[in-house]
This record gives structure tokens, sequence and C-alpha cells, in this order.
């Protein structure tokens, strides 16, 4: 099982309060330490869309690399590449939408306009050795739309993968689906020839349904889940999305299963709870809650 930690970039991205990039340094070697072998580490998106990763550069040139370790980055457009080629970066995650309204609001494009700004960013990082992963946001429901067709969430995975992605993560961005839905969007994926082997899932835990969803794709053969320390996180533009599926819950379910990750959930939560103490409020994640009182 391969755990995919987006903390520092999908937890921190929603921060108001801008986050010192010592402390994000400090953070992802963190994340390391605890057996994390990918961090997503920030985006090189337009500073003015989310000014918390405007330090995405001066983050990257001066994180100490742990190897084994994959260290991805978002990365939207030409303009994106080119920042994290300056870099060195190895691997980057385009993400599209599934609806029209979170394209628009996300990245300033149409659903159909969004593959033409992917398609060369894709075609030049593949040139350069990089690998590249592809998100698709509002895979069960959209805050201005309603609930999303699966056949829909399904055309443009499809398409996004075949950019020439190795993998697609499958999200939720505003935590509102559940189990079943989740065996529907996996059916709709399989119908258009999308297995298990090359998606992922990616919940926000709104409704409190991250782990229960988490679990129905792992018995469907997904083998990629993302998560974020401590439950942190939230997209900003998307207000009804909060954090991400915390790590710790993550890794304590797949503990008492006997699946290996190679994650150490006490060091874990040991960081989380630090983070905690720098962000000015407590990790909403139950298992940081409960092992607080031993660490
Ligand atoms: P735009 O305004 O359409 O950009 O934004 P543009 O292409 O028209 O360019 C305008 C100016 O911005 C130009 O400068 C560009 O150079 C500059 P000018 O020539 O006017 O001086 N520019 C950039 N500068 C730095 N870095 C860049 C960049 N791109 C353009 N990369 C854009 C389009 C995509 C850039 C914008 O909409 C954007 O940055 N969006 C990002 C929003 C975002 O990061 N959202 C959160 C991540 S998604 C998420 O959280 C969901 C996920 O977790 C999965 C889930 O939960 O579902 C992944
Ligand atoms: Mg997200």
């Amino acid at each position: 099982m391969t755990i995919y930690e987006v903390g520092p970039r999908d937890g921190l991205q929603n921060e108001s309060a801008v986050v010192p990039v010592e402390v994000k340094r400090e953070f992802i070697g963190r994340l390391a330490e605890a057996g994390l072998t990918t961090i997503e580490a920030t985006s090189f998106v337009h500073p003015k869309w989310v000014p918390q990763l405007a330090d995405a550069g001066e983050l990257l040139e001066s994180l100490p690399r742990v190897p084994g370790v994959r260290y991805p980055v978002l990365v939207p457009n030409e303009r994106g590449l080119d920042r994290a080629l300056e870099q060195g970066v190895t691997d980057i995650a385009i993400f599209g939408s599934a609806t029209e309204s979170f394209a628009q609001r996300n990245l300033n494009r149409t659903v159909e306009s969004q593959f033409e700004m992917f398609a060369p960013v894709v075609e030049r990082a593949l040139a350069h050795g990089m690998r590249v992963r592809a998100y698709v946001s509002m895979c069960f429901a959209d805050p201005w739309e309603g609930p999303v067709a699966p056949e829909q969430v399904a055309r443009v995975g499809r398409r996004l993968l075949d950019l020439g992605c190795y993998e697609l993560s499958l999200g939720d961005t505003i935590g509102v689906g559940t189990p079943r839905h989740v065996e529907a969007l996996l059916d709709a994926f399989a119908e258009a020839g999308v297995g298990p082997d090359r998606l992922a899932v990616h919940f926000h835990d709104t409704y409190g349904q991250a782990l229960a969803n988490t679990l129905t794709a792992i018995k469907r053969g997904i083998t990629v889940v993302d998560s974020s320390a401590g439950g942190i996180g939230g997209c900003p533009y998307a207000k009804s999305a909060t954090g991400n599926l915390a790590t710790e819950d993550l890794v304590w379910m797949l503990d008492g299963l006997g699946v290996e990750t190679g994650v150490d959930v006490r060091s874990l939560a040991a960081t989380s709870l630090w983070l905690a103490e720098i962000l000015g409020r407590p990790s909403p994640s139950r298992v940081v809650q409960a092992l607080a009182k031993e660490i």
C-alpha cells in the first residue's frame, strides 16, 4: 500500500496565515523521518491564487532530499512547469476538474480548455523524464452543480490519463461521498477501461466518510491512498472543503489490517501535534487526539 502524503500542499494551501518556509521544510523532513516515501511538497501555481505556496521555489531550493523519497509538486501550466524544472523537480501532478464550475473557479478554464493547458505540460514533462500524476476534482458532487455523474468523471479522468499520466487520483474535494458512490465511480472507470492499478483515491473528511470510503476503495483493489498528516487541509477555491483523510487515521486502520506501510504512526502524530501548536488549532484527526495522551 502506498500512502501519498499531501499535508504540505493540500494541508497547508488553505491556511490564511503564511507558514514560514523553515516550518514547511521541517514538516516535510519529519514526514520523511516517520517513514512516508511520497510527500507532495508544494504547488507551482500562480502566487496570487494561492499565496501560502508562493514560496515554492525557495522551499524546494533549500529542501534536503532523503534518498528513496519522492517530492511531487502541483503544476497547472507551462509557466508552472518552467518553475518546477528550475528546481530539478522529477515528479509533478496536473489537476483537472470534472465540472465546469470548478474548472472555472480553480483554473480559470472550461473543462475542455483545461486539456489544452495540460497537454503541453505533460508532453514536455515526459520529455524531461518526469513522472506525471493527474488529479480529477469534484468526483462526487460540486458545491455549485450538485451531484456529479460517475460517467462524467470517468470521461474527464480517462482523458487526463491519456495525456500520458501514470496515475489518476480521484478527488472528493468537498468530502460528501459515501461507500456506495465510491463503488459506482470505480465501476464507471472500469467501464471506461481504467482499472484500480491506474487509480488513487483522495478523500476529504468533511462528513466523516473518508476512512469508510478508503476501505471500500481498497477492497476494490486500490493500492494508492492520498492523506494529510493530522487531517489538515482544504481547497481555497471550494469553501465547503475541509481537511483530507488524516494520515494517522489511515495508518492506524492499515496497521490493524496487517497492511504494511512503513509509517510509524506515533512519530507522525508527534509531528501533527507540533504543527497544530504552530497553526494554533488542534488536529481534527481522532488518532492524533487519542495518541496525544501518550506522546
Ligand atoms: P490565469 O489567470 O488564467 O493565468 O490562471 P494566465 O495563464 O492567464 O496567466 C496570467 C499571468 O499569471 C501571467 O503573467 C502568467 O505568467 C502568470 P503576466 O504575463 O500577466 O505577467 N502565471 C503564473 N505565474 C506563476 N506560476 C504559474 C503561473 N501561471 C500563470 N504557474 C492558473 C490560471 C492555472 C495559473 C490559476 O488558475 C492557478 O494558479 N490556479 C491554481 C489554483 C489552485 O492551486 N488550487 C488548489 C489546488 S487544486 C486542489 O486542491 C484539489 C486537489 O487537492 C484534489 C481534490 O481535492 O479534489 C488537487
Ligand atoms: Mg484535495
